[in-house]
């Protein structure tokens, strides 16, 4: 991972303190880097499992609500506990790429181990369905 990422890291640790999992017991905090601010989001459960909402989806609504554009968002920071690196889900990348700047990064930082891992947000969602994809009206 780039050394310039781990304040990145750092805000979606200190966020992932304060998620809501309390029926997975996986608790997952991400971090949007914007031009000039972090905004942080959490995974919230509920007892009406399918209404669980991811962490970097939640982080996407909170950037939204500060001002966030599409193409606005120059990396991502995921961090959980677990055996490997957490990769966002399907649905979680289809809603980050309306908002993510063409080269942006995406780091997953695992706290089991301490290892993180660096790749562009194009290795995880290539050929991505967005808004050039749809037919004009
Ligand atoms: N989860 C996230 O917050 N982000 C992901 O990308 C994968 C999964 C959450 C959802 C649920 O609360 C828990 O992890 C277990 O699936």
């Amino acid at each position: 991972m780039t050394p310039s990422w781990q304040p990145l890291v750092e805000a979606a640790s200190e966020a992932r303190q304060h998620a809501y999992a309390p029926y997975s017991g996986f608790r997952v905090g991400a971090a949007l880097q914007l031009d000039d601010a972090v905004v942080t989001g959490v995974n919230v459960e509920n007892c009406s499992y399918g209404l669980t909402v991811c962490a970097e989806r939640n982080a996407i609504a909170a950037a939204v609500r500060s001002g966030a554009e599409p193409g606005s968002v120059l990396a991502v920071a995921i961090v959980a506990d677990a055996e490997g690196p957490t990769p966002p889900c399907g649905a979680c990348r289809q809603v980050l790429a309306e908002f993510v700047a063409p080269n942006a990064r995406v780091i997953l930082h695992n706290l089991r181990d301490g290892s993180s891992t660096e790749m562009a947000f194009t290795e995880l969602l290539p050929h991505a369905f967005d808004r050039s994809s749809l037919d004009p009206v």
